[in-house]
């Protein structure tokens, strides 16, 4: 097996033949039988220190272990080309570990690039972890490292401006510290930022990996070391994956690539009749020539992805009547689904965001989802009318 589409549909399921089983039974047990005191103890330390169990072991309660969890990390792992994966509640769950993890490690210090998501910006600003930011733009990035800095912060596409970022460039900078990609909009289908030498590859799993805008989860891809201090960090903090979630998600794996290939077809139709639109100012896409200069599409990633944000000639008023205009399209945050969602980051989504960094007033963000293009032109025509 060596073709993603085949590893999206069988990871994490090698043993179901064996169980008897067509699909991955769900465990939904908070605690386990113990053999003896002495074993369940010795399980425990294994656990609570980060570990995996061994062959036989107990999994002595949930916040330590869980089958289905453990299947969708396993596949993420896979798919991201990582040693391991951990996955959390939700992404900001998974951002909070690795933050955790480093100021535990005694380097608290943080290089940003914005723009991020609103709340990994919000969290970063406010210092809220104990972490220390400062922002640099891609370029700048070595003079910001410090003794101390123990991550940089990376998205790209980034929210909400699909910004690109050269991740060799940016990791080549960094000179050693590690560098965490938010890879939420590309997913895996398009890009594996540890090609490029991301150590750590972070996703909003509520986003594509879910895919139907009714599960939540985070997912952090890394190395054994990194893997190992996150689980001790999700163990003590407690900001575990329920099962179910856990089985939602891996079963969204299944068919991810199928979807982003689908909705970044109609996502790069749609960006290129709203740069024709009288009422539209710009358009932000990275299949966009003007918005890729660097050539990162077919390289970097494999596709420009289903996410674009355009701008309205109105400003702020004329946004706000578009996002409320729509009919078929949701206006609502979130993203990835199969469903096409529009909503305005600098009133929502990055309101959070100090002023000099938050998106224009007259940019939407559009995720574009499964329906048909012109049935989504239909209605983006008439909400722009
Ligand atoms: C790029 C990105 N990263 C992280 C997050 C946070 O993820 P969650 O909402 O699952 O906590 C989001 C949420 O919108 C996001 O868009």
């Amino acid at each position: 097996m060596t073709h993603l589409d085949t590893h999206a549909v069988h990871l994490g399921r090698e043993d179901l033949t064996a169980l008897g089983v067509h699909v991955p039974p769900i465990d939904l047990s908070t605690t386990y039988p113990l053999d003896s005191l002495a074993a369940g103890g010795t399980s425990y330390e294994n656990l609570a220190t980060g570990h995996r169990p061994g062959p036989g072991d107990s999994h002595v309660y949930q916040r330590l272990w869980n089958p289905n969890v453990d299947r969708l990390e396993r596949s993420v792992a896979a798919l991201e080309r990582c040693d391991g994966a951990v996955a959390f509640a939700s992404g900001m769950a998974a951002l909070s570990a690795v933050l955790i993890a480093s100021v535990a490690a005694g380097r608290p210090h943080v290089v940003g690039v914005r723009p991020l998501y609103g709340g990994t910006d919000h969290v970063l600003a406010s210092g809220i972890l104990s972490t220390r930011v400062d922002w640099a733009r891609p370029d700048r990035i070595a003079e910001a490292v410090r003794p101390d800095t123990g991550l940089v912060v990376v998205e790209t596409p980034a929210n909400p401006t699909v910004d690109l970022v050269d991740i060799a460039a940016v990791v080549a900078q960094a000179g050693g510290v590690p560098v965490l990609v938010d890879n939420t909009f590309a997913t895996p289908v398009l890009q594996q930022p540890a090609h490029q030498g991301a150590g750590l590859v972070m996703h909003s799993a509520t986003k594509f990996f879910g895919g139907h805008g009714d599960v939540m989860g985070g997912v952090v891809a890394a190395d054994e070391e990194w893997v190992t201090r996150l689980r001790q960090v999700r163990a003590v903090t407690g900001g575990v994956l329920h099962p179910l979630a856990a089985y939602e998600l891996h079963r969204g794996l299944q068919t991810l690539p199928l979807r982003v290939r689908a909705q970044q077809e109609t996502a790069a139709t749609l960006a290129g009749r709203l740069a024709e639109h009288p009422q539209v100012a710009r358009v932000l896409y990275p299949g966009l020539k003007e918005c890729d200069p660097a050539g990162l599409v077919g390289t970097q990633m494999a596709g420009p992805g289903s996410l674009l944000a355009f701008e309205l000639r109105g400003g702020y008023d004329a946004a706000a009547a578009v996002a409320q205009g729509c009919g078929l399209i949701t206006h609502a945050v979130s993203l990835g689904g199969v469903d096409t969602l529009v909503q305005h980051p600098a009133g929502l989504t990055h309101r959070p965001v100090a002023a000099e960094a938050r998106p224009d007033d007259a940019l939407l963000r559009l995720s574009v989802g499964l329906e048909d293009v012109e049935d989504l032109w239909a209605d983006l025509e008439a909400a722009l009318g």
